[in-house]
């Protein structure tokens, strides 16, 4: 059995090739390169691919692995938004994910984007930076009493949910079109999306993005909210409307985001640009430079067990498919993704 690895970065070589010497009986080779028309190439003669969603995946690139013969597609993250679902069904592939590989990482990444707002990090940083040391005019706000709303209480959003409640004492309420009954004792649920949005102090997204929720933070959600809120992005940047987050920043209705997605983060996150000026996109370089605006590049997930967890998880389910075995982790490509 032959597997083909794309999109493999330093960080993830040590645990593929731990992989691939636990699973003698398959032979694997993988480049750095993501998988696009042109690298499509280098899985000729393979039976699988595994792969890691950095840019959304052409439809070119998956006909050119149909007509190799392969229709076994495993990738090493949880979103499968990268993929258009009719280009999947028209070339009959079998699409996996790793649905959990570590809720912890984007959770905790989460609640500390939310203490860094709240306690104004940036500005001490740049006052640091500057060697002034006083405490005046930046003093913080506590967590502890604010209301968080938690949109999306699957996996990640259920322990960001406990974080902040059991850790800061916030009074957390939340909403899920599919409330998890591992939450129904803590009474947090409200009825409604605009219920959480107009008493919600910080507002977390934990959601995959389906199609019906791009923007679901609008300039129209915005208006909902209450005067002086936060809001933190760790799951995808469809979510948000950049624009209207820049008009709530400038009306003050928003006070502070944290955002390790963005609406446009393709082609910037994963580039090095050497200054914030260079990078080609205005409303990114207008939220950069906001002291209430911190954005991490979508490093959520990127901890050390994470990325074990993402590969031995997609190898495991990829040669399992291949072998014929029924597998978890397949995707329903014929309704968009619930997975996060
Ligand atoms: C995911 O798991 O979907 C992430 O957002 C992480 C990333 C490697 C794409």
């Amino acid at each position: 059995m032959k597997i083909y690895v794309f999109g493999v970065r330093g960080d993830e070589e040590a645990p593929l090739k731990k992989w691939a010497s636990e699973n003698p009986d398959v032979s694997i080779d993988y480049t750095t390169d993501i998988l696009t028309s042109e690298t499509a190439d280098n899985a000729k003669g393979f039976d699988g691919v595994c792969s890691v969603q950095r840019e959304p995946y052409s439809r070119e690139a998956l006909k050119k692995l149909h007509d190799f013969g392969i229709s076994k597609l495993s990738v090493r993250n949880v979103g499968t938004d990268g993929f258009d679902y009719k280009d999947l069904n028209d070339f009959s592939f079998t699409l996996t994910n790793v649905p959990v590989y570590s809720p912890n990482a984007i959770a905790e990444h989460a609640s500390f984007l939310v203490g860094r707002l709240l306690r104004r990090v940036p500005e001490f940083d740049k006052k640091f930076e500057n060697g002034n040391f006083k405490w005046a005019p930046t003093i913080g706000t506590e967590i502890s009493g604010k209301t968080v709303g938690v949109i999306g209480t699957g996996h990640i959003g259920s322990v960001f949910a406990r974080i902040m409640q059991f850790g800061y004492g916030a009074k957390v309420i939340a909403y899920d079109i599919d409330p998890n009954p591992a939450l129904e004792n803590l009474g947090i649920y409200v009825d409604s999306l605009d219920e959480l949005l107009e008493q919600a102090d910080i507002i977390s997204l934990h959601t995959p993005l389906e199609p019906q929720d791009y923007h679901m933070i609008d300039a129209d959600a915005i208006s909902k909210m209450k005067q002086g809120s936060y809001i933190i992005n760790c799951a995808r940047g469809g979510l948000v409307d950049s624009q209207a987050l820049i008009d709530g920043l400038d009306s003050g209705k928003i006070a502070g985001a944290g955002l390790d997605v963005l609406d446009n983060e393709n082609g910037i996150f994963q580039k090095d640009f050497g200054s914030i000026d260079a990078v080609p996109n205005e409303k990114f370089k207008n939220l950069a430079k906001r002291d209430n605006v911190i954005i991490t590049p979508h490093t959520a997930f990127y901890t050390k067990k994470a990325v074990h967890n993402m590969v031995y998880e997609a190898m495991d389910t990829q040669k399992a498919l291949l072998s014929g075995e029924i597998t978890k982790n397949i995707v329903d490509t014929k309704e968009f993704a619930k997975t996060v």
